[in-house]
């Protein structure tokens, strides 16, 4: 294990400073400048067959789920199709209406996940045609499908999932891109996501070089009992898996809302001994983002920003900045900050960070 670790102290550690090169290897051989598209071979989908799909429904379980919910804003931003998430779990026990025009994706790093696979048996049987977005080739998940994109992030050993999760969020914006291309999305537009996609890898990695930072904001927050994270649209997916890592590697209580519903209910937990994490990117709805964060502050809650956008002096006790890039990408940068969120403050709590208690890294039972 210690030559595996590559002189890291756990694998999330070593796995989370992957991420450049892992997101670099997803990319390769795929992107067209000249073209402004993506090239996914292995989806076996001429444009034809591209532009027929009505409807795309991501499905997945844990953090493969959140990524999905990300793909879907990324898919109904780019292509403009409607698209949306759904726990592969919640989809096998239901009796879901397949829907023959749509095209359902079915996530999952490991390909072994059972909750996942029956989603996939289940759609299979009604006639739906179903890619993967999966990690580990030749997996069952890969195999029922038979067709999709390849995360190319390496082997994942840690319980809780970082390249794997932005892989698969890469990998969606490029799905997002190609569906666009054969849409209305201009030459113009898509190049700018093609530079953005281009841009990521460097970006990430000037992420992490903020790790000592939040390792401070991590050791001034690890004792709270209870934490919320807040975001809306393109931030609602980062705060949901946000508070999932927080939940599963430092047994902190966690809970996501979307920031506008705040007001609806939750604001009523609000006060010094609830650290809201805000996640707020730089794009339409910052005002809105600065006004959640003002409610907050009005009650006394400690508000940490995950940002890439200018904020008012004062506002947020803790500020984390992320690069700028493409507004569409925002959720793939706006997650980094949130891992190493989570993995310090269970460090801080002396955690065993590779294998939380309770959970494993693949769940392959009922
Ligand atoms: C388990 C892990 C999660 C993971 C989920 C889906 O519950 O603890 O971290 O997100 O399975 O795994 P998969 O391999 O299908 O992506």
């Amino acid at each position: 294990d210690d030559y595996e670790l590559g002189g890291h102290p756990d694998f999330m550690r070593k796995e989370m400073a992957e991420q450049p090169e892992a997101v670099a290897r997803a990319l390769r051989g795929r992107l067209d400048e000249r073209f402004a598209t993506a090239h996914l071979g292995g989806l076996g989908l001429d444009p034809m067959a591209l532009r027929a799909v009505r409807r795309v429904k991501f499905l997945g379980c844990g953090s493969a789920y959140y990524a999905g919910q990300m793909g879907a804003t990324l898919v109904e931003e780019l292509a403009r199709i409607p698209a949306d998430a759904e726990p592969a779990s919640e989809f096998r026990y239901r009796n879901p209406v397949v829907d023959p025009d749509a095209l359902y994706v079915a996530i999952s790093q490991s390909g072994e996940t059972l909750d996942t696979l029956a989603a996939v048996q289940e759609l299979r049987r009604k006639g739906g045609r179903v890619i993967g977005a999966v990690n580990v080739v030749g997996s069952a998940i890969a195999r029922e499908c038979g067709s999709g994109v390849f995360l190319h992030a390496g082997p994942e050993v840690s319980v809780a999932s970082t390249k794997a999760l932005t892989n698969m969020t890469v990998s969606f914006a490029m799905l997002g891109l190609l569906l666009g291309r054969v849409r209305d999305l201009s030459a113009a537009s898509g190049q700018r996501i093609v530079s953005g996609l281009r841009a990521l890898p460097a970006q990430i990695e000037e992420i992490l070089t903020e790790d000592a930072r939040v390792q401070q904001v991590a050791k001034r927050h690890a004792h709270a009992r209870h934490m919320f994270f807040l975001g809306r649209v393109r931030g609602w997916p980062v705060a949901r898996e946000g508070a999932q890592k927080l939940k599963e590697i430092s047994y902190v209580h966690a809970e996501a809302y979307q920031s506008a519903e705040l007001k609806h209910g939750p604001l009523a937990l609000i006060d010094a001994d609830m650290p809201s994490v805000v996640v707020v990117p730089h794009d339409e709805l910052l005002a809105k983002n600065i006004g959640t964060m003002e409610q907050i502050r009005a009650r006394g809650g400690p508000v940490i920003a995950v940002t890439n956008a200018e904020i008012p002096e004062g506002l947020a006790d803790e500020v984390i900045r992320v690069p700028r890039g493409e507004p569409e990408l925002d959720p793939i940068l706006l997650t980094i900050p949130l891992q190493l969120l989570a993995y310090h403050i269970a460090a801080e709590l002396g955690r065993d960070i590779d294998k939380p208690r309770n959970l494993a890294k693949s769940v392959t039972v009922e």
